[in-house]
């Protein structure tokens, strides 16, 4: 099932951009800007079986850039490739397969399925869409169920989802993201809804399984402790951009943009379930509609110069990481 010459690398993103249109006739009347800039330049590569963290405060594009590469949008800029191939480009049976090969796990399991669906019948509709054999359903729902963790699989097929826990649902809608057997996993904060006392047993659940079907991921946080836990590389957003990119011990030991130091400093222990501090840079990030020109940071950033305000920083080399900063490192 390899695309063009089986390359190591799995998602390919070069200078992506995901920009919604807002607003009406009237907003625009008003010169009010007529789109949101959720992700806005953003050059990356997954290798296959790698598993990588996407951190940042709420707003910043995370869930935006995840919705790209599971194709539930399509970049209005630049490129985001999957084996080889342009997303958006995908059709027919290729798109079929990227279906099935690419699934997002998402933030709160309750929005996620249907209520009026049987637990069998959440995990049968997959198997339905990808053209499965009705005789191989059960078996293949039953394993996916097992797979997650949820012991004496019969117990919930005829169960709604009302009548489970959080953390069991969520393991449901692990299970249906993982019954076509995908190669790539997107994970929306998916601990996020839950109870803190059911989080760890699910992050325990999603990293096994992932390290276990050797899954390339993006595991979608705003909480560096979670990341920490589950990621061994992290990649940190700022307002749709890429700030720093780097193994995640080295982030937390030692993080060089400033907006990640900010992130670092606000995370007292690597407590799944510890509480935060206020990010020490002052209230949350401006309103992507008008973001700061230049480097879309400076108005937080304490290392703050003329020229952060005309040039855009790009990404460049320091040790083990990518920066996105004029000052950083030096
Ligand atoms: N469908 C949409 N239409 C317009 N704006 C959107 C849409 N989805 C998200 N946004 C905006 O895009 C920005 C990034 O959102 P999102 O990707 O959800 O960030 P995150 O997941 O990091 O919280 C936010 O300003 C959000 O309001
Ligand atoms: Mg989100």
């Amino acid at each position: 099932m390899g695309g063009d010459g089986m390359s190591d690398s799995l998602i390919e993103m070069t200078n992506a951009q995901l920009h919604y249109k807002v607003g009406n006739s009237i907003s625009a009347m008003m010169g009010l800007p007529s789109t949101v800039k959720a992700v806005d330049g953003v050059s990356l590569t997954l290798k296959r079986g790698e598993s990588v963290g996407l951190l940042g405060e709420s707003g910043c594009g995370k869930t935006s850039m995840g919705r790209v590469l599971v194709r539930l949008e399509q970049v209005t800029g630049g490129s985001a490739r999957f084996d080889g191939k342009e997303i958006g480009q995908m059709k027919g049976a290729e798109l079929q397969a990227f279906r099935s090969r690419s699934q997002m796990i998402f933030q709160n399991p309750f929005d996620a399925v249907n209520p009026r669906y049987s637990i069998r019948r959440t995990l049968e509709e997959p198997l339905s869409n990808a053209g499965i054999k009705r005789g191989e359903w059960h078996d293949r729902v039953i394993a996916a169920l097992e797979l997650v963790g949820l012991g004496d699989p019969e117990q919930f097929l005829e169960r709604f989802p009302h009548q489970l826990s959080g953390g069991q649902l969520q393991r449901v809608v692990m299970a249906r993201a993982l019954i076509l057997e995908p190669e790539f996993v997107v994970a929306d904060e998916p601990v996020s809804m839950l109870d803190v006392s059911v989080r760890a047993g699910v992050l325990n659940v999603f990293r096994d399984v992932r390290d276990r079907l050797g899954l390339t991921a993006i595991y979608i946080s705003h909480d560096l402790a979670l990341v920490r836990y589950v990621c061994e590389r992290t990649i940190v957003m700022y307002l749709g951009r890429i700030m720093e990119d780097g193994p995640t011990e080295d982030i937390v030991h030692a993080p060089l943009h400033p907006y990640t130091q900010a992130l670092v400093a606000a995370v007292p222990t690597p407590h799944v379930d510890q509480s935060h501090a206020p990010l020490p840079i002052g209230a949350g990030a401006p309103d992507p509609r008008n973001p700061p020109s230049g480097c879309v940071f400076r108005d937080r950033c304490p290392l703050v110069q003329d020229r952060c305000a005309s040039d855009i920083p790009q990404p460049r080399k320091i040790g083990t990481r990518l920066v996105a900063c004029h000052f950083a490192g030096s």
